[in-house]
């Protein structure tokens, strides 16, 4: 089953071609990060209008790449939910506007769910039940992945979400947006116990809270420049990536443990941070769990996750929409 899947959430936008779930048979992302770089994040205005003048042409190439035309589709798949409400409706009404004259099946995808997906593109070993950490932009969510399409949520974040935090601490060390590259690249120049942040209590033992350790950050810095002190910044940004992955694998490989999963994934956007994917490695094959990670080209925002993803909303869940579907910039996952 060929899928032509379409994802408008944020800043990216992106169309690929996906075949049953598992083969990306071409894949297209038109980024808008620079524009957005010159306000320090992303302007949602900015970024519906760019989506609305990038989306045509960003199809037909993924056409174009597959080899293919609209006839030859199975479906089309399009991210639904959640993400900024003007730039999700791009998508969607574009997919709904090809659904409706091509005649196929139109198959809405949430974000988050395609994020994890992108597991199955890279793994094809990779089969549910297993825990699985999501942690990107919006979301940092521990889940029970107990068949494609069925979700239970273990954890989550009480405040902002880890790319969040990176991001945010990342603008007041001085670095662009979106701040976690910058923060990864720093790291590798800086001493991670040079800095003690704090590391916030949950009553919850599976949930985060990462705001109280980003004003830290904040602090820290304005702080300094009041004094006219100089910060080691690469070392805070080793000391700040060092404690966002221990508190993201400390809680995930004991939520792991104490519902007894031996297979685990990582999946979104902060997945591509070397620190936290080489902690979650070593603490995984510690504890005998097996750990699959997307590789960094497909833990962004890209749509092949998207066309994985709806090929089992359709096939296991039988989920389609017609044209009255709507986005939503809020959507729980389960
Ligand atoms: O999944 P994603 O591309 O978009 C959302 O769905 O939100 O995630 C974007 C987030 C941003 O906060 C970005 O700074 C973070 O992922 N990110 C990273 C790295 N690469 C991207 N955070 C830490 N280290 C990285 N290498
Ligand atoms: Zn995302």
């Amino acid at each position: 089953m060929k899928i032509l899947a379409i994802e408008s959430s944020c800043d990216e936008t992106a169309a690929a071609v996906v075949e049953d779930g598992r083969k990306i048979i071409s894949n297209i992302i038109a980024t808008q990060v620079e524009e957005h770089k010159l306000y320090g994040g992303v302007v949602p205005e900015i970024a519906s209008r760019r989506h609305c003048e990038s989306i045509v042409g960003v199809v037909d190439e993924a056409l174009e790449k597959a080899g293919m035309t609209v006839a030859g589709l199975d479906a089309i798949a399009v991210t639904y939910a959640p993400g900024l409400i003007g730039a999700l409706l791009v998508g969607v009404n574009f997919a709904k506007g090809l659904a409706f004259a091509s005649g196929k099946p139109l198959i809405p995808v949430h974000h988050i769910k395609g994020h994890i997906a992108a597991n199955y593109i890279a793994h094809p070993e990779l089969e549910p039940p297993y825990i699985c950490l999501a942690a990107s932009g919006g979301h940092s969510q521990i889940m029970r992945v107990e068949s494609y399409t069925k979700f239970v949520t273990i954890g989550r974040t009480m405040d902002d979400a880890a790319g969040e935090a990176f991001d945010k601490a990342a603008r007041a060390m001085g670095f662009p947006y979106p701040g976690g590259m910058y923060i990864d690249r720093a790291s590798k120049n800086g001493d991670c116990r040079k800095y003690k942040l704090p590391r916030p209590h949950t009553a919850n033992p599976y949930d985060f809270s990462f705001s109280g350790l980003k004003t830290n950050v904040i602090n820290l810095v304005h702080n300094a420049e009041q004094k006219g002190e100089q910060l080691d910044i690469d070392s805070l940004a080793a000391s700040f990536q060092y404690t966002v992955a221990d508190i993201l694998t400390s809680k995930f490989v004991a939520a792991a443990k104490e519902y007894g999963y031996k297979t685990a994934a990582l999946a979104g956007g902060v997945a591509a941070n070397s620190g936290l994917r080489g902690m979650l490695e070593d603490r995984c094959a510690e504890n005998g769990i097996k750990l699959y990670i997307p590789p960094v080209a497909l833990c962004g925002d890209n749509a092949a996750m998207i066309g994985s993803q709806a090929f089992y909303e359709y096939t296991e869940a039988g989920v389609s929409a017609d044209g009255t579907l709507n986005a939503a910039a809020t959507m729980p996952l389960t």
